[in-house]
Formats: structure tokens, sequence, C-alpha cells
């Protein structure tokens, strides 16, 4: 039976994004009630932190399934932990492992997280995750924080000619191929062999929320679709500059046991870049939602253009 006194307590830490929730013991079943205030939340503030969690990770796998089925670690991840295939782990040393040698002196000073720069997870699939849960287990003392943009306010912040015309467009994203993983390694030779590509519309309406979000990203969108490639540069330029203005992000600073829930259908983040001369230890493990195919303004779902979509199958490409 559901109450009218609020479980959890909701506190919003910035002006377009982000909220505390306080008052919920993540490693215990939630009750519907807590379910659905904190989707509320997640809905409304786009990314949610729980400070001070103690979740392991089958915890943190029976936490995220009570906000739906979670999909395999990573398209290209080939080692999650024995026994655990949702979590994917991010730690800089595994990176070593998936590149080889040579990667870590060229790429390590580029990439601390496992994706370098503003992204939204896995937009390369059909259907890229719904949502994704992050968990710190080691972080540094200082530095290795992560920020979030609200993509619906950024969409609300263009004027209206220019939502009218994003509303019509279309963007090719792709991990592998022209966004090439470089080198001669297992991983690279995966990668670009079993290459995921989608097409969405760049304007995405939120399943639940009927929000408009501008749904590129500079990670894995390659180009608009129907325009001229100086055209697709500029018009991308000009929307990335809007997604990541300050006034729409927040920014978390991490300790262990911290968590952060984010809505990725509604942000994008960024892994830090401010660890790369310090020889210190970070890793974070990450589960994701089986999402939805994104549909536009126009009520046209998005194409799967290679690859196959992203659920708790751990293939990559349709030939394996
Ligand atoms: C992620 O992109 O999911 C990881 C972010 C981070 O390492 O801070």
């Amino acid at each position: 039976m559901s109450s009218s006194v609020a479980t959890i307590s909701v506190r919003p830490v910035a002006g377009h994004i982000g909220a505390d929730i306080e008052g919920v013991d993540l490693a215990r079943p939630l009750g519907e009630q807590t379910v659905r205030e904190i989707k509320e939340a997640l809905h409304r503030y786009k990314v949610v932190f729980f400070r001070g969690q103690e979740l392991d990770h089958a915890a943190q796998i029976a936490f995220g399934r009570q906000f739906g089925e979670l999909t395999y670690a990573h398209p290209h991840d080939d080692t999650p932990p024995e026994g655990h295939p949702e979590i994917f782990t991010i730690d800089p040393r595994r990176f070593e492992e998936r590149y080889g040698a040579g990667f870590v002196e060229e790429y390590r000073k580029r990439q601390y997280s496992y994706f370098d720069g503003w992204h939204t997870d896995v937009t390369a699939a059909v259907n890229p995750p719904a949502g994704s849960i992050l968990r710190a287990e080691a972080v540094p003392e200082y530095g290795g924080d992560t920020q979030w943009t609200n993509l619906v306010a950024a969409y609300q912040g263009l004027s209206a000619p220019v939502r009218a015309f994003v509303d019509t467009l279309r963007a090719e994203h792709r991990y592998g191929g022209s966004r090439k993983v470089e080198g001669e390694s297992a991983y690279a030779k995966r990668v670009n062999d079993n290459l995921l590509v989608a097409v969405h519309p760049v304007v995405r309406v939120h399943p639940e929320t009927g929000e408009r979000a501008l749904f590129v990203n500079p990670g894995f969108t390659s180009h608009l679709v129907d325009v001229t490639a100086s055209e697709s540069r500029r018009i991308l330029d000009l929307l990335y500059a809007e997604i990541t203005r300050p006034e729409y992000t927040v920014r978390f600073r991490w300790e262990p046991g911290h968590v952060a829930f984010w809505d990725n259908r509604a942000t994008a983040h960024l892994a830090p870049r401010d660890l790369e001369h310090l020889e210190v230890e970070r890793r974070l493990h990450r589960v994701t939602l089986i999402g939805e195919v994104p549909v536009g303004p126009d009520g046209r779902e998005s194409e799967l253009v290679a690859g196959r979509p992203f659920t708790a199958d751990h293939r990559v490409g349709t030939s394996v």
C-alpha cells in the first residue's frame, strides 16, 4: 500500500540538474513507493546521488534490477568480474589489458576513464541504456570528479526557430570505424570488426516524461545525416557548445561508497581528466538499464545500422 509521506529526502544540488537523496539504504530491497520516489527524482533532476552506501557487486545489481532489466557490462567488455556479467569496471589499469602495453604511454594521459569526453552511454547502440548506476570503490583524495549535463535544459535553452530546425535532424552514432580504436590489440580488433552504429533523432522525446532532449554527444555522434559534412560539423559544434554550458551541469566529488544514478536519455557526462599526472587509484563499477529505441518529435524511431541491440546478451556483432 502506498503512503503519501515520502520515504526519502531529495535535495537539489545545482540549478538545472542533480539532487542528493538521503534516507535510503540501497543494499536492502526498496519497496514500491521508494522505487517510485527515486524514479520521480531521477526524471526531475536527471542524476541523483547517494552517499556512503555499502554495496558490493551483487547488491549493486540487485539495486539496479528494481528499476529495470540490466544490460551485459559493456558491448566490448570481455572480462566483467567473475559471476557478475552486468558489472562494468572503470579502472585505468584495465585499459592496459585491453589496449596492450603500447597503449599506456600514448593514451593513458588522455583517457583516465573508459571513455574520455562528454558522452551519453553507448549511444552507438540502437537502444542506448535507459539509465546508468555508478558506484565508487576506490577514489583519489582529490581530483577525479564526474560531471553531468541536462540535455533537456540544453534543448529548452535554444531559440524557438533553432529548436524547430533541430527537431527535424537525425545523426549517426558509432563505436568503431571512423571513431576508430587504434592499434593491433585484440580489443581494437574486436571493436573494429564488430561496428556498433545507429541513426538516432537529434532531439529525443523522453518515453516517460515526454520532455525533448538534445540527443547528440561528442563521444559517439559521428555526423548528421542528409546534410553536408561541413554543415554537420558546424551544427554539431553549436549543439555541443549548448550541451556543455556550465549552467546546465553538476559536478560530483566521489568518496568510496558513493553512488550516482543518471537518466541516460536526458543527460551526457564527462569523465575526469585531472588525474593523468598523478599515480592514484580510481575504480568504479557501473551497471546499465536496458534502454528502449529512441523516438524523435516526428514519432520516427532510431534505426540500427550495424551491430545488435544492447541487452543482457554479451555477443557483440551479428557475426559472432
Ligand atoms: C562513465 O562514463 O560511466 C564513467 C564516468 C567516470 O569514470 O567518472
